[in-house]
């Protein structure tokens, strides 16, 4: 069988992207007919449910690479940390920790940036350097900068970025703290989730420039949007939520699961109740956006208990507070214990959403400044956060 030609596979996944409406101008569609994705993907991983419903991380096998190259899927390269595809020796579990994202969101979140000739661009998690070459093509390498966090995945997206003909200026380092030394830029993008903005961003990016990144005060793997914000130079950067956009955590964000004996975490409450929702809410994606904005810093865990009854927990260790959610039939009831009453937040946010008619995550507006990240929906009583900052040196 002859191999597929990857141009005709870039000018596929192209027209795929056009007719979605997601590749909207011409320049972008040159970029993605002309960076070879498969050259950023040498190895990865594919993966599917296994048996016991945990994901199992499979090396691709090389006869098929090249077709899943092309493919709108996000492809994991890393997992733990530290393992690749060519050092696996079969299928795996484990935590995905670096990925070529799926060239859909890639590829709308680069729509979104307004980018304009002569630009410069500073980008957040490097990955497999696709990202970074699709901006190189449309801006040139010397107009792009990229800092990736893992110094084994940074080499690798150095190698395939040079084999594509690039030497962009990557940056091994934490992408949190920006790139100082090229600021200011006139655009910076994330694709690594974020719990808040940095301010380290916003004194970054020039007065005009945007800041473009996915967040979820709480660091929960989905429930997150995609914040478009324009800085302004009185030191604040203000916009609006503008979709839904899920991305691997920032490493030094990223959540450990609680471990030990979760229902001792819960042990003494404070009150008790019905609850007016059900925690089954929160599997939809505004509920679980609204339930970190008004809960930032709570984790969600599901417990099946030996009756296989389930507990829905939200800890917030930080806090020292926590919900704890049983049901009793169709009734729902949580205990709450901690100085913070995380399910009474929780549901008046969520009530409040549903009595304003239930608006898209489009409608939450955002504001960083040195002090406070502040969401807000316009006029309307008990849909507004705001999140103090802990105090920072950048
Ligand atoms: C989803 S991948 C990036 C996808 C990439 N843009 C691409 O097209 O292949 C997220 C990357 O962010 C990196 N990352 C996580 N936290 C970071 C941080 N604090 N600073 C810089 N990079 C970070 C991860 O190591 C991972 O490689």
């Amino acid at each position: 069988m002859t191999p597929p030609d990857p141009a005709a596979l870039r000018h596929a996944l192209a027209d795929r992207l056009q007719e979605r409406g997601i590749l909207k101008t011409p320049a972008w569609r040159k970029a993605v007919e002309s960076v070879p994705r498969e050259l950023f993907l040498p190895t990865f991983f594919t993966d599917r449910p296994g048996p016991d419903g945990v994901t199992r991380y499979t090396p691709a096998d090389a006869g098929e690479r090249l077709a899943l190259s092309y493919q709108d899927e996000t492809w994991v390269t890393q997992l733990d940390g530290h393992l690749t595809a060519d050092t696996a020796d079969g299928p795996t579990t484990g935590f995905p920790t670096s990925s070529s994202t799926m060239p859909s969101t890639v590829v709308g979140m680069l729509e979104s940036l307004d980018v304009e000739d002569g630009m410069n661009v500073l980008e957040i998690g490097t990955g497999t350097g696709y990202s970074t070459a699709l901006l190189c093509h449309r801006l040139g390498e010397d107009n792009v900068t990229s800092v990736e966090v893992d110094p084994a995945v940074a080499v690798r997206a150095d190698a395939a970025l040079e084999r594509a003909g690039y030497s962009t200026w990557t940056v091994t380092g934490d992408g949190l703290l920006g790139h100082p030394r090229r600021a200011p830029y006139d655009r910076t993008i994330a694709t690594c989730a974020l719990r808040r903005i940095p301010y380290t961003w916003v004194r970054q990016t020039r007065p005009g420039g945007i800041v473009l990144a996915t967040v979820g005060p709480s660091a929960w793997s989905y429930g997150t949007g995609l914040a478009k914000l324009t800085v302004t130079g009185d030191g604040t950067a203000e916009g609006r939520i503008i979709g839904r956009a899920s991305f691997m955590p920032a490493r030094a964000e990223a959540v450990l699961p609680l471990s030990g004996d979760l229902s001792a975490r819960a042990a003494y409450a404070d009150s008790e109740r019905p609850t007016a929702l059900s925690p089954d809410l929160l599997n939809d994606w505004m509920p679980a956006f609204l339930a970190q904005l008004a809960a930032p810093g709570a984790q969600l865990l599901r417990v099946l208990g030996g009756d296989s009854q389930e507990t829905v927990h939200l800890f917030d260790t930080g806090r020292e507070s926590f919900a704890s959610l049983t049901a009793d039939g169709s009734t729902w009831h949580v205990r709450q214990g901690g100085p913070t009453a995380i399910w009474d937040a929780v549901e008046n946010t969520v009530m409040a959403w549903q009595d304003a008619g239930e608006p898209d995550i489009t409608a939450v507006h955002m504001k960083v400044t040195r002090h406070a990240h502040t969401y807000w929906i316009d006029g309307r009583a008990g849909l507004r956060w705001t999140h103090p900052l802990p105090p920072l040196g950048g």
